[in-house]
């Protein structure tokens, strides 16, 4: 057994080593017993990144209750403190003592996004609309993911972006030149939006940014939240920068992409009954409920209400027969995060289920499409996938042994099918949990899920 305090006569190097073998821990998750009682979700990362970010920018202090206090986030606030923000953190909740619209100041050192496509993506936004250089980066992962997607548009707004053959790490320049943008994104990406939007706010005139699929709406709903003019026309968005965010705190509700986990479990486990409160109910979030109840799930939303701008409810779940499912286009878009837990819904189902137009999984934490379809494999599951679908015949879970890839959802998407399979199943380097959802393992505990770390 390694004990943290045995690194104490190692030399640094070993000592990183080792840190590193007690971090990236495997999962064991035998089929447990049925689980029921209320779980209490963690606040919403997509909310929580832009909360950050956003309330930086006003002039007055600005509350965030109930955050996400993952590692992402936690980057997210590294980030903006080193933009010369002042943030203070407790249990829970977060205090952003921003300094206005024109405040940010030059970061003395590079700037790391980790593991978040959304930090570096939404605020390179920012930071190409500034008049100092900054370089940002991070993790192996996130190095590897394209940021031509926004490079190409900032650049069109007078950004001076350089980058690593359109991937991280990205060089920005100061820019002298700031302009409005009219673009309209081929792409379904929020964050592309996002990050547009939050650029579009440092520039005099009107940027217009539409979508030919529209995407997850925090950013706008914040910004309204802080009363900073914003035109929405169906899937028009017009902005005209320069104006002033005026202060307001920020209620973060629970995150429904990690709720999804929880749902999925209560469904395919034998007998259980389970109530999440408070989740984030963002129409264009909830493409998973409307899947899994049109498959036969037994999801039931009480206690509608709202969170500021976003609508909230607690949703009742049952374990329930499950039916093969067929989808396709803007779906996809409502529920991208949570495709690699429904595809273990499927396991399950008797039948096959189709999946198409899901190409935008290959450019997450890992291919999503390749790493569900290895481990479905090795766990007894047939899947055929091409480069945009993937077709599931449900069938017996056996178990064994998967890798996460190193993917937060690939990891916990395998837990929850170790609920039901036939013998345990592990899964390979899940240390990655903790960039979403922390308290993943001890809520599974908490329920009598026998899962353990190793
Ligand atoms: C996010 C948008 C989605 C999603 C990601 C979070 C956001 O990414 O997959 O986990 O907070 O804007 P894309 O914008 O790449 O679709």
């Amino acid at each position: 057994m390694i004990s943290r305090n045995s690194t104490t006569f190692l030399r640094k190097q070993d000592k990183n080593y080792l840190n590193k073998m007690i971090e990236s821990h495997n999962l064991i998750v035998n089929n447990s017993e049925k689980f029921f009682g209320e779980v209490i979700i963690p606040g919403d990362k997509s909310i929580t990144h832009r909360a950050i970010m956003i309330a930086s920018l006003c002039k007055k202090e600005v509350k965030i209750f109930n955050p996400l206090f993952s590692e992402d986030c936690e980057n997210t606030i590294k980030v903006m403190q080193m933009l010369g923000v002042n943030i203070l953190k407790s249990k829970d909740m977060l205090v952003i003592k921003g300094k206005g619209m024109n405040s940010l100041e030059k970061p003395t050192s590079e700037l790391s996004a980790g593991n978040s496509g959304t930090l570096i993506r939404l605020v390179s936004g920012m930071l190409a609309m500034q008049s100092f250089k900054s370089v940002i980066t991070g993790d192996a992962s996130l190095k590897n993911r394209p940021m031509n997607r926004i490079i190409e548009p900032l650049k069109s707004m007078g950004a001076v972006i350089s980058s690593n053959e359109g991937k991280a790490p990205l060089t920005i320049e100061p820019n002298k030149l700031k302009t409005p943008i009219n673009y309209s994104s081929k792409i379904p990406s929020a964050q592309i939006k996002s990050s547009l939007l939050l650029a579009a706010l440092f520039v005099e005139g009107e940027s217009i940014i539409k979508e030919d699929i529209s995407t997850r709406d925090h950013t706008e709903k914040l910004l309204k939240h802080f009363d900073y003019p914003i035109n929405i026309q169906g899937n028009k968005i017009s902005i005209v920068g320069g104006k002033d965010l005026l202060a307001k705190d920020v209620m973060v509700p629970a995150d429904i992409s990690s709720a999804a986990f929880f749902i999925v479990a209560a469904l395919i486990k034998k007998d259980s009954s389970i109530i999440l409160k408070n989740i984030g109910l963002n129409p264009f979030r909830t493409g998973i409920l409307d899947v899994l109840v049109s498959m036969g799930g037994d999801i039931k939303i009480f206690n509608k209400s709202f969170k500021g701008d976003e609508p909230i409810g607690d949703i009742h779940v049952k374990h329930s027969k499950l039916n093969p499912i067929k989808l396709s286009g803007k779906i996809v878009t409502r529920l991208i995060d949570e495709l690699p837990v429904l595809f273990i819904a499927c396991s399950t189902c008797s039948g096959t289920s189709e999946f198409y137009d899901i190409n935008e999984l290959r450019y997450k934490e890992s291919d999503r499409i390749k790493t569900m379809e290895i481990g479905l494999n090795k766990l007894g599951i047939k899947v055929n996938s091409s480069k945009d679908s993937l077709k599931i015949t449900g069938g017996d879970l056996k178990g064994g042994i998967v890798d996460s890839f190193d993917d937060h959802r690939i990891a916990m998407s395998f837990a929850i099918a170790g609920l039901i399979s036939i013998k345990p199943i592990t899964i390979m380097n899940t240390s990655n949990i903790k960039t979403s959802f922390p308290q993943f393992y001890s809520i599974l505990r908490g329920l009598g899920v026998e899962i353990y770390r190793t």
